[in-house]
């Protein structure tokens, strides 16, 4: 039998400010998250100079908080988990400095996390994995789908050619005049939509497993543009609904190819665009015809939290992979 193992991970690599105590990888004694949400939405977007500061007055709030609810001591953390990347730079040295602080401080190991092994760990708080399973990652910062044969292992079988599939609905989003971020606000109008407008699906061949959204991005951007020029008036139901439809029917079909292609046991949804109802649904509805099950995520361990964090670093504790002290950001750190 292992020993039971308490990992504590921080999670500082964008917008959120997120400390939790995790138990054997599984189980969640805390997880608190401080967005900063409001702060970045009258820009538009995430100002990294401003989430840097944020980081800083938060993390020994939130870090407090997760002790409270947890209600443990520092004698019972058996390591530190940290994101090392990828992520902005400024926003990720908060975590990783703070981390190795309480490290030094404590003595703990550190581990380093990826941040997207991270969105694909947050499944595994609800559910055993089993192998071979098929990731699908939607996020602000990523649409890949990943193979994974065994814990820790990752085969990237396609990526986002341009942009990520968040990144796009933040986009359309700007130019329907919605507030940031702007993936819950399509997914909203989208379900009050029709889908009557055409948008393209980029499908890059019958072989491939990569995605494109920079076409759709601009098909729907021109739309909107033509429709004002000409001063017709424009149903943001339905746009969205749209918009959301050509997403989603990439995503799925890729998923649904790659999934049986690869005969995987499981499919996994990860990362902040796996919150999308529509998404969720239509994932669900084309897998109900395989014996293949569709996992994701409740919605609060969809988007940046640091359970996930936790959660991936208990195989890298097992394995004893512990990150040295000049541990640093990564911004572009790989998966694979
Ligand atoms: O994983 P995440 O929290 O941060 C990154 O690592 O990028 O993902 C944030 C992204 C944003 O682009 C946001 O608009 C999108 O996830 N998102 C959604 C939904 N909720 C969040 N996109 C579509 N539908 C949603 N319901
Ligand atoms: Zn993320």
């Amino acid at each position: 039998m292992k020993k039971d193992h308490i990992i504590l991970g921080i999670e500082t690599s964008c917008d959120e400010t997120a400390v939790a105590i995790i138990k054997n990888g599984k189980e969640i004694m805390s997880n608190v998250v401080s967005s900063q949400i409001e702060s970045h939405k009258r820009f538009g977007g995430v100002v990294p100079e401003i989430a840097s500061r944020h980081h800083v007055e938060q993390i020994t709030v939130v870090l407090e908080e997760a002790f409270r609810q947890a209600e443990l001591s520092w004698d019972e953390i058996n390591a530190i988990a940290v994101t090392e990347g990828p992520g902005l730079v400024g926003a990720l040295l908060i975590g990783i400095n703070a981390a190795k602080a309480l490290s030094f401080a404590k003595s703990k190991p550190l581990i380093g996390v990826h941040h997207i092994a991270g969105h694909i760990y947050a499944n595994r708080l609800k559910t055993e994995f089993e192998f071979p399973l098929l990731a699908l990652i939607v996020s602000g910062g990523h649409t890949e789908l990943v193979l994974m044969k065994d814990h820790g292992t990752y085969t990237l079988i396609g990526e986002t050619l341009d942009d990520a599939a968040g990144e796009a609905y933040d986009k359309i989003a700007r130019s329907l005049g919605l507030p940031y971020p702007g993936g819950p606000q399509i997914d909203r109008l989208a379900h009050t939509g029709e889908v009557t407008i055409d948008f393209p699906r980029a499908w890059l061949g019958d072989e491939s497993f990569d995605f494109s959204f920079s076409g759709l991005k601009s098909a729907v951007i021109n739309y909107i543009h033509n429709k004002k020029q000409k001063e017709e008036k424009i149903s943001k139901e339905d746009i969205a609904a749209s918009f959301q439809a050509s997403v989603v029917d990439v995503l799925t079909e890729k998923t649904f190819k790659a999934a049986q292609k690869y005969d995987v046991k499981q499919v996994i949804v990860a990362g902040g665009v796996a919150a999308n109802k529509g998404l969720r649904k239509s994932l669900v509805d084309k897998f109900s015809t395989t014996t293949i099950p569709v996992l994701i995520p409740p919605i609060e361990l969809c988007t940046d939290n640091a359970a996930m964090i936790a959660a991936a670093a208990s195989i890298q504790y097992e394995r004893q992979q512990f990150a040295p002290w000049d541990l640093n950001g990564k911004p572009s750190l790989q998966l694979t």
